[in-house]
């Protein structure tokens, strides 16, 4: 032991593994854990630093004629001395290996979710077909303000919430739906002043009859899990569940008139 520790070529070793533990446990994850950091430090930052490391011990060994005799030596023996071969064959196949592994790993395609901002309201369509029918938007409203009883609505829509639109958006329709958790984005919360009252009637028949499948594509990636009703529900039964949103949440929606001097964010 004392003679490896006593060797500048494992000296060299040790502290180029030592720097390497701790940039990337110690600064990487304790740090943060603890509150110290503010967030692990990016794996290129990692690289940079052992770069340096590793020209600094090249420097120090290099710097006296004597050390760096010694700190070649074993280096020169396993390459050439015939009694290493067997630690020379292995160091053949596992040097390309490791670099071939580290390679892969860089270029392996990830499933984790991408960590972009996304527009969470993005500008809706002047005009959709909904089952081939086209339906104009701009200037749309709630055809059900027009027409039966308001309470007949309300139960239609409160039908249509119940058995479509709990599993995602809760009982209590804040986003906390048992699957809510398995999803990014999560589903919308509409008792947040973000969502309904931002939004005009139009824009959320657009997006019940659309789901994630119909985002357009500025602000992608778009892996909503939002589902398009559009054959499941009758045009209806949405006029109905966005009564019945507006209603339980307490938010009056967006009108037309706000809408012309701002656009959705
Ligand atoms: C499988 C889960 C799931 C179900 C079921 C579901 N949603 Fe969603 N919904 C989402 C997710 C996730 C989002 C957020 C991402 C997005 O905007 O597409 C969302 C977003 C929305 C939005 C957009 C809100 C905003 O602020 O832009 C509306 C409106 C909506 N859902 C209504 C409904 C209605 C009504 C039902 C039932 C008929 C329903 N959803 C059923 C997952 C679901």
């Amino acid at each position: 032991m004392k003679r490896y520790l006593s060797h500048p070529f494992w000296q060299g070793v040790i502290v180029v593994v030592a720097s390497w533990v701790a940039f990337e446990y110690v600064i990487g994850y304790v740090l943060p854990v603890i509150g110290v950091a503010s967030a692990p430090v990016p794996s290129s930052v990692i690289v940079e630093y052992m770069l340096i490391v590793l020209v600094g011990v090249l420097l120090y060994m290099s710097a006296d004629e004597e050390r760096w005799q010694r700190f070649r030596e074993p280096i020169q023996a396993t390459m050439v001395q015939p009694d290493r071969r067997t630690v020379r064959g292995i160091l053949m196949v596992a040097f390309p290996v490791l670099i071939g592994w580290l390679a892969y790993e860089r270029v392996k395609p990830s499933y984790a979710a991408p960590a972009t901002l996304r527009a969470v309201h993005p500008a809706p369509p002047n005009q959709i077909t909904f089952r081939g029918e086209t339906i104009e938007l701009t200037g749309l409203e709630n055809p059900l303000h027009e027409e039966g009883s308001l309470e007949e609505h309300l139960a239609v829509g409160k039908r249509v919430y119940v058995r479509n639109c709990v599993p995602c958006h809760g009982d209590l329709l804040d986003g906390q739906g048992h699957y809510a958790q398995a999803f990014n984005p999560v589903p919308a919360d509409f008792t947040s002043s973000g969502n309904l009252p931002q939004l005009t009637e139009s824009y959320v028949f657009w997006r019940i009859a659309k789901g994630g499948p119909g985002l357009p594509r500025e602000g992608t990636p778009w892996d909503s899990a939002m589902p398009a009703w559009e054959l499941i529900l009758e045009q209806d039964e949405i006029w109905a569940v966005i009564l019945y949103l507006y209603e339980q949440s307490g938010y009056t929606p967006r009108t037309w008139e706000e809408e012309g001097e701002g656009g959705h964010e």
